[in-house]
């Protein structure tokens, strides 16, 4: 998609305030859906996290000026929301969480009309629609109705018809629902090259914590409406002490070395499909001991060593951790 977006890279100052929010509040009668949000979201991408009624596709429509806020303003790309929603709108790309496209309609046809829709004309607008659908990997299904299409087709289409007018930011709500493991680790790596090779700025909504750590420069995390906090990814992933080591094989053979590990003086535990090592005890803390012994041992098993390296903690530890730290 070099030629649909390639000019928008590095349009955005790294330090220039993509969105920002001051006391942003809406009720709907009796629910409180936002409460007094204060945030700031920069260039690259934000991951906008919180579970299931949290506020994610409040805050976006607000922001799209699709719904009134009740109380509070906001700025996006500079422009306030409730003077200049039609240029917020002409700058933004948005892929909403519910299935929006039209049975009978081919992806083709329908990124060409939203391109369309958008202002081009009909030749620039087939070209863009073809090269972003094949950006988003829709080949020849694009000229099937997308009635018949899978749900990761659909998300692919949904993500097309956001980024065919060259926005400056795309807000992507929950681009991951519904999708298989892999396919959800194809649309967030999608997701982080809109950021990085595109310069798109990007708000994307998940209620898994895991998979925006893997994609997000900066986490926002919404908590019934609330900003429970906002920071630097890396802010969120610090290091624990613990070594993490994962081998080739089964649980079986996690086991294993679980309690080969545990006989040379280290304390194991499973995580996943890893064996996650404590920090050693005196006699093995100086430095590479612990690296020396979980080689041997995996080596002395007959195991495949695939990986040895820092346990950074994750963000679902945010939630257990509680409490704001903005
Ligand atoms: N049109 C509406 N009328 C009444 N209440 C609403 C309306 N839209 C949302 N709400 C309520 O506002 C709260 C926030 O909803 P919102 O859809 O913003 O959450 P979300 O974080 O996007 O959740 P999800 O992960 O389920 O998509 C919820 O309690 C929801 O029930
Ligand atoms: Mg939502």
């Amino acid at each position: 998609m070099a030629g649909v977006t390639g000019e928008l890279t590095g349009l955005l100052p790294t330090n220039q305030s993509v969105i920002t929010t001051a006391g942003l509040t809406k009720h709907y009668g009796s629910v409180h859906a936002l409460t007094d949000l204060t945030v700031d979201v920069g260039p690259g991408v934000t991951g906008l996290v919180g579970a299931n009624g949290a506020g994610k596709s409040t805050l976006i429509k607000i922001l799209l000026g699709l719904l009134e806020p009740t109380s509070g303003s906001a700025s996006v790309l500079g422009h306030d929301i409730e003077h200049a929603s039609q240029e917020i709108r002409r700058l933004v790309g948005y892929m909403p969480e519910h299935d929006c496209l039209p049975p009978d309609v081919s992806a083709s046809d329908f990124v060409v009309h939203m391109a369309r829709m958008s202002g081009l004309g009909a030749a620039p607008a087939r070209e863009r629609a073809a090269d972003v659908l094949r950006h988003v990997g829709l080949d020849e299904e694009r000229y099937r109705p997308m009635g018949g299409y899978s749900t990761g087709m659909k998300q692919r289409a949904k993500l097309a018809q956001a980024l065919v007018h060259d926005p400056h930011l795309v807000f992507l709500d929950e681009p991951t629902n519904g999708l298989d493991p892999a396919a959800r680790t194809d649309m967030l790596r999608l997701v982080q090259r809109i950021g990085s090779d595109f310069g798109i700025a990007v708000l994307v909504t998940s209620h898994l914590l895991g998979e925006l750590e893997q994609v997000s420069n900066h986490v926002i995390v919404l908590d019934g409406g609330r900003l429970l906090r906002s920071s630097a990814t890396t802010d969120f992933l610090r290091r624990t002490g613990n070594l993490l080591v994962e081998v080739v094989g089964t649980e079986t053979e996690r086991d294993r070395l679980g309690e080969a590990l545990a006989q040379r003086g280290l304390t194991c535990r499973p995580r996943g499909s890893m064996v996650a090592v404590d920090p050693p005890p005196p006699e093995l803390a100086e430095a590479g001991a612990v690296h020396d012994v979980i080689r041997d041992v995996t080596a002395e098993l007959g195991l495949g060593l695939m990986r040895l390296e820092p346990d950074h903690g994750h963000l679902e530890d945010v939630f257990l951790e509680g409490g704001a730290h903005v």
